[in-house]
């Protein structure tokens, strides 16, 4: 399975970031590898400048939310049609921020899946528990709530994106016996071939460990993504499909 290095830019980056995907890309001495997926989810509002100067680089572009309907009167929201149409391959749904921000429930992280899938994109849908329900020894059972009701009907082409909260920006990782029986279970809940990605505290440091781990097929960076000193390691720390 190829894997995906995503980095997720959150509500970070300006017009002059695009320095940081030219400096990704001149350590990738030229194009990014094609053995693995690199994507990077900039701000909405740097979606089509990045997507249209990089398109060379097998580097791909990603939206971090959008709304599940494709236009009308929704101030301020963004559709997975204008995504699609800046040059995202990608939309990250139901990111913990966006569901304890702005109360997304798992209901709207499907439509909006189901949004993505409609205009041709593939959704990296996001699930994960709190600090409290894993302490509560919840975990599993969050997270297969929240599969049943963020998932969209068709499942062809979609990624999942398991990202403990309290991992989140903290420095904290589970365990890897934790990570490997958190993927091994959302894949009896997926098929075969779902790219599974792990996110929450990645770092060059961690990230072979990690990345080495069954079922983990993929990443999902926050802040190790802003800048290409720290993302290119994580890129590289991929095995690449054989
Ligand atoms: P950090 O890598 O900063 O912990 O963020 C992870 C994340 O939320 C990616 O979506």
């Amino acid at each position: 399975m190829k894997p995906i290095i995503a980095g997720n830019w959150k509500m970070n980056g300006l017009a002059a970031s695009v320095a940081e995907v030219e400096a990704l890309i001149a350590k990738f001495a030229g194009s990014a590898p094609d053995d693995r997926d690199v994507l990077i989810c900039p701000p909405a509002t740097l979606v089509a400048n990045l997507a249209a100067k990089f398109s060379d680089e097998a580097i791909q572009f990603g939206g971090q939310d959008c709304h599940a309907n494709s236009s009308g009167a929704h101030t301020g929201d963004i559709s997975a049609e204008m995504l699609a149409d800046a040059g995202a391959g990608f939309v990250i749904v139901g990111h913990s921020e966006r569901r304890a921000d702005h109360g997304e429930s798992d209901a709207v992280v499907r439509a909006k899946a189901e949004a993505v899938l409609r205009t041709g994109l593939t959704p990296i849908i996001c699930v994960g528990e709190t600090e409290a329900e894993r302490k509560a020894g919840k975990a599993l059972d969050i997270v297969g709530a929240q599969l049943k009701g963020s998932l969209p009907e068709t499942v062809d082409n979609i990624v999942i994106a398991y990202e403990p909260v309290w991992a989140i920006g903290t420095g904290l990782v589970p365990t890897n016996d934790d990570i490997a029986e958190m993927h091994g279970f959302i894949r009896t809940k997926t098929r075969k071939d779902t790219r599974i990605l792990y996110g929450g505290s990645v770092k060059p440091g961690n990230a072979v460990e990690i990345l080495a781990i069954a079922d983990v097929n993929g990443a999902l960076v926050g802040g190790a993504s802003l800048k290409a000193e720290d993302f290119y390691p994580i890129v590289m720390a991929a095995q690449g499909e054989d």
